[in-house]
């Protein structure tokens, strides 16, 4: 008994933890005690858990740390990554140390510790709250038990709040994170994280060695080059640095957010958070930010594409496995189509001995440079030298080659100083057997595409046939063998303009949805009575060809939630069609200006789209392949489905932002009054922050039930911003709640959100928080927001419905929408 109480306070003591209802047992495991497959020891308050797991589809055990209340599981810690089990093994301590036994009573892992003295029967082993599991020797004589192990001092791919990443002075032992090799593999994977004490800076490598990222050095208060660390509202990190040991590390202001800090399998360190709302980790940040600055991201000969994040194989080159590169696993790299081996005796150099690969970035490491006259004579060169697999020359003089394999080429966008690489091609014998095999191609590719016309003609005047007979014909006569206007080929479902009358009858009145930004909307029936939205732009619309392929092309990419799915596109002559999924609810303002609808949508409802669109757009700009500014985003282009989810629509508007720029100038200004940003309506700048503004606006509309346009305080012509900036200031800023919602709102939340959107209306854009930090502060519990600044007022000094003449923006072309539903 006296000594159960004893146990008690040590543990107590151990973990440092708080917890009031602790009982010896369930997180500990004392010399006699075993954990075997199927059993578990749970942290005093049931935050983490220690067991066996079998990740994905294996059936290989591993012992873990896990999350124990997140849905997907999420092993933070594991001891044996390399040296899985089969079931039968359990974890127990012997002599003074924790060992894995297999079934056969063989050891596979052990915590390792050597002592001269073995310990009495006084080990335990106890899991704490923060995640760290504790090996103590409890026999000693001071008061304070002996710390022998800790797996916060041996992390594996991640590191906890609490834990570190570090360099111990006097062991010369260092931390490394060290990535899965897949996300079902918890074996060591090629790219791992560590300290670099000499720098005070956090660096990444690939296969231990070769360094591909690095911090800046902490400068007192932070890694400067990694801007989400700068945003502290949740985070707290620290460096120390003293006589014994250097280390990085981090704890939260909310200690109950769970987190962690990964080195993931993508080749990327990240931050994140776990999100109750999203049911998922959200990244806080991650680095590299750009998937194609990780270390051989698309393997030997890949070139990855900085716009979104894709891999191309070297022209004169093919990927290794179709099946891999297919499912995103682009590792395995390309091969040559000719030839694998390059062969370089008794052949004579000719024109096609080089593949020519323009506009890309170089591969890092040069293994030769030499000064040549001409450049014929660097082709020589390495045409002559067999290890050679590439050059560049310059006409300064500078040869360059690179022998073996060529890794980290990026694709440069059009505008960037253009450079070119030669590749050495395989032998041409095989020249003839590509050719063959491209003829195949091209046959196989005719026979298909006649195979699907002709059934596609043959469904169709089925349909025509039927259709007919319903409607007693419609009297149009338009071939269905439309062509795409550029003759480029999306991968989009391509509707004929014929089929499209159908549907909507004509593009009858009694069909029509609304008008949206570019032209009006309808409801269209298609065969087997799915019930499509057929957005039909008007030729006056200013969205020219290349616009409209821009959009069918970047919807058909993106896949969320929350935004409107794209199901298919049309072009004939001066018609461009898109086809939309159907949302029965129609938009959001709808209901929200009405005063009777509104009452439909409570406040859990309202707070729920809310979150919808934010995640929707945080998708656009950060988590997407692509990253997308929607520019015109307002309560009309937010559609609800059947259960009043929110989708947003009319990416029209978006536009790659190449690259890593997040700022562009546009001289074509689209958007709609009242949602846009001053920046962007004065000056033509937009950016991921014009966006923000517009969420802010949309934001206080649902709240207040009342448009930022059309409202008016009867006292000063004030705008919905400059209004609810005047609330809050005077501290009142509950009365913009809408009379209906009061009843169901939840205060604080309502606070939260008027707060979080006087944050993305501020004046300046550099204030505006980005749209990932939008959504942890809305999902963030207890996380204390910043108090925001002046909003920026769309200032208006007449009560006309029109904005004003665009006299300010003169110099550009003007589109602006007008408010309507749609
Ligand atoms: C463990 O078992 C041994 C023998 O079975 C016993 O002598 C010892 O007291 C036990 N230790 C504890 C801590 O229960
Ligand atoms: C676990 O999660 C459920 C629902 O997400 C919650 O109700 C419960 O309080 C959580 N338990 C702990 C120990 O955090
Ligand atoms: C245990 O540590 C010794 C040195 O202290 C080392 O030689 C041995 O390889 C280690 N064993 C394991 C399983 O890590
Ligand atoms: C514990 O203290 C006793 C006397 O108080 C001493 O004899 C013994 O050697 C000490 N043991 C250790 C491990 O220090
Ligand atoms: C990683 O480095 C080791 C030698 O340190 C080498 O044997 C291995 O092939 C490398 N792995 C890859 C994928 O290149
Ligand atoms: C941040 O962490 C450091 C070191 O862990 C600690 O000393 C400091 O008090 C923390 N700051 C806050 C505001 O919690
Ligand atoms: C460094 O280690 C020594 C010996 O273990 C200890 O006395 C000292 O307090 C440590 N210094 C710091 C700053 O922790
Ligand atoms: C990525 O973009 C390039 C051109 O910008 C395009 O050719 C390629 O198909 C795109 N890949 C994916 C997967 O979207
Ligand atoms: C990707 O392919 C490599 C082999 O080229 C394989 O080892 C690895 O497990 C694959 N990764 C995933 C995530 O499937
Ligand atoms: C060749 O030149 C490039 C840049 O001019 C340099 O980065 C590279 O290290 C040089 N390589 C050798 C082997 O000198
Ligand atoms: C070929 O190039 C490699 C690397 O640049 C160099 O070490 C080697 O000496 C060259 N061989 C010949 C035959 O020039």
């Amino acid at each position: 008994m006296e000594m159960k109480n004893n146990h008690s306070f040590l543990v107590l003591f151990l973990c440092f933890s708080l917890g009031t209802n602790l009982s010896i047992g369930e997180d500990t495991i004392s010399m006699n005690e075993s954990v075997s497959s199927g059993q578990t020891i749970i942290s005093s308050s049931g935050t983490f858990e220690l067991g066996f797991f079998t990740p994905g589809n294996s059936f290989k055990y591993y012992l873990g740390i896990w999350y124990k209340n997140i849905s997907s599981q999420t092993v933070v810690w594991v001891a044996n990554r390399e040296t899985p089990v089969s079931d039968a093994a359990h974890l127990t301590i012997i002599q003074g140390n924790l060992v894995l036994l297999d079934k056969f009573q063989s050891l596979v892992w052990s915590t390792n510790i050597s002592r001269s003295v073995p310990p009495k029967n006084l080990v335990i082993a106890v899991l704490c709250d923060d995640g760290n599991l504790i090996l103590s020797d409890l026999s000693s004589n001071s008061s304070i038990p002996l710390l022998l192990w800790q797996s916060f001092d041996y992390p594996t791919h991640a590191f906890l709040p609490g834990g570190k990443v570090g360099y111990d002075k006097r062991t010369q032992r260092k931390q490394v994170l060290i990535s899965w090799k897949d996300l079902n593999d918890p074996s060591p994977g090629l790219f791992s994280m560590e300290l670099d004490p000499r720098r005070a800076q956090l660096v990444i490598k690939w296969n231990r060695t070769t360094q591909y990222w690095a911090s800046s050095s902490w400068n007192g208060r932070t890694f400067s080059s990694v801007p989400g660390m700068r945003l502290n509202y949740i985070f707290n990190y620290s460096y120390i640095d003293n006589e014994n040991e250097s280390y990085f590390t981090y704890s939260l202001y909310n200690s109950e957010i769970p987190s962690k800090f990964i080195m993931d399998v993508s080749g990327q360190i990240k931050q994140l958070l776990w999100s109750t709302s999203l049911d998922d980790w959200y990244p806080f940040w991650a680095q590299p930010t750009e998937q194609c600055d990780v270390y051989a991201n698309c393997g030997a000969f890949g070139v990855c594409n900085n716009v979104n994040s894709s891999c191309n194989c070297l022209s004169g080159f093919k990927a290794r496995s179709d099946a891999e590169w297919n499912s995103n696993n682009y590792s395995s790299g390309c091969v040559r189509v000719r030839d694998q081996e390059v062969q370089c005796n008794g052949i004579t150099e000719d024109k096609d001995s080089f593949w020519m690969n323009s506009i890309v970035s170089l591969p890092a490491s040069q293994d030769t440079n030499i000064t040549v006259a001409e450049a014929s004579q660097c082709r020589s060169a390495c045409f002559n030298n067999c290890s050679c697999t590439a050059y560049t020359y310059d006409v300064s003089g500078a040869c360059s080659f690179w022998t073996g394999d060529l890794f980290n080429l990026q694709q440069l966008s059009k505008t960037e100083t253009e450079k070119t690489i030669f590749v050495k091609s395989g032998s041409p014998e095989d020249q003839t057997k590509a050719k063959k095999s491209m003829k195949l191609v091209v046959l196989l590719s005719s026979t298909t595409a006649f195979i699907v016309l002709f059934i596609g003609s043959f469904s169709y005047i089925y349909y025509r046939r039927r259709r007919r007979r319903m409607t007693k014909g419609t009297g149009t006569q338009i071939s269905h063998l439309d062509k795409i206007g550029g003759g480029e080929i999306i991968d989009v479902p391509y509707f004929c303009l014929e089929t499209i009358l159908v549907a909507t009858d004509n593009f009858s009145n009694a069909n029509k949805l609304g008008q949206g930004g570019f032209g009006p909307v309808y409801k269209g029936i298609f065969p087997g009575g799915k019930e499509i939205a057929v957005k039909r732009l008007s030729s006056h619309s200013g969205q020219g060809i290349d616009e409209f392929k821009n959009e069918v092309t970047l919807i058909a990419k993106l896949q969320h939630r929350n935004l409107v799915r794209l199901l298919g596109y049309c072009i004939n002559g001066k018609e461009q069609i898109l086809l939309y999924e159907y949302m029965p609810n129609k938009s959001l303002d709808t209901f929200i200006f009405d005063g009777e609808l509104c009452k439909l949508l409570d406040w859990k409802k309202r707070y729920d789209i809310i979150l919808g669109i934010g995640r929707g757009l945080a998708y656009l700009h950060h988590d997407s392949r692509l990253r997308i500014i929607h520019r015109d985003l307002k309560t009309s282009n937010i559609l609800l489905d059947e259960d009043m989810n929110p989708k947003i629509a009319d990416f029209g508007l978006a536009r790659i932002v190449e690259g890593r720029r997040t700022e562009a100038k546009t001289e074509k200004i689209v958007g709609t009054y009242g949602y846009m940003s001053p920046e962007y309506a004065s000056d033509g700048l937009f950016s991921l922050k014009s966006d923000v503004f517009s969420f802010g606006v949309v934001i206080l509309e649902m709240i207040s039930g009342r448009k930022n346009t059309g409202f008016y305080q009867s006292e000063e012509a004030l705008n919905l911003l400059g209004y609810a900036w005047r609330m809050w200031i005077e501290e009142r800023a509950m009365q913009l709640t809408e009379k209906s919602l009061l009843e169901s709102c939840n205060r604080s939340e309502v606070m939260k959100c008027i707060n979080v959107a006087l944050l993305c209306v501020q004046e300046d854009s550099n204030d505006r928080p980005k749209m990932s930090d939008v959504i942890v502060m809305l999902v963030g519990e207890g996380t204390s927001l910043q108090r925001p600044n002046r909003p920026a007022f769309v200032i208006r000094t007449h009560a006309s419905s029109r904005p004003s003449s665009p006299s300010k923006v003169s110099n550009n072309q003007v589109t602006i929408t007008e408010e309507g539903g749609r």
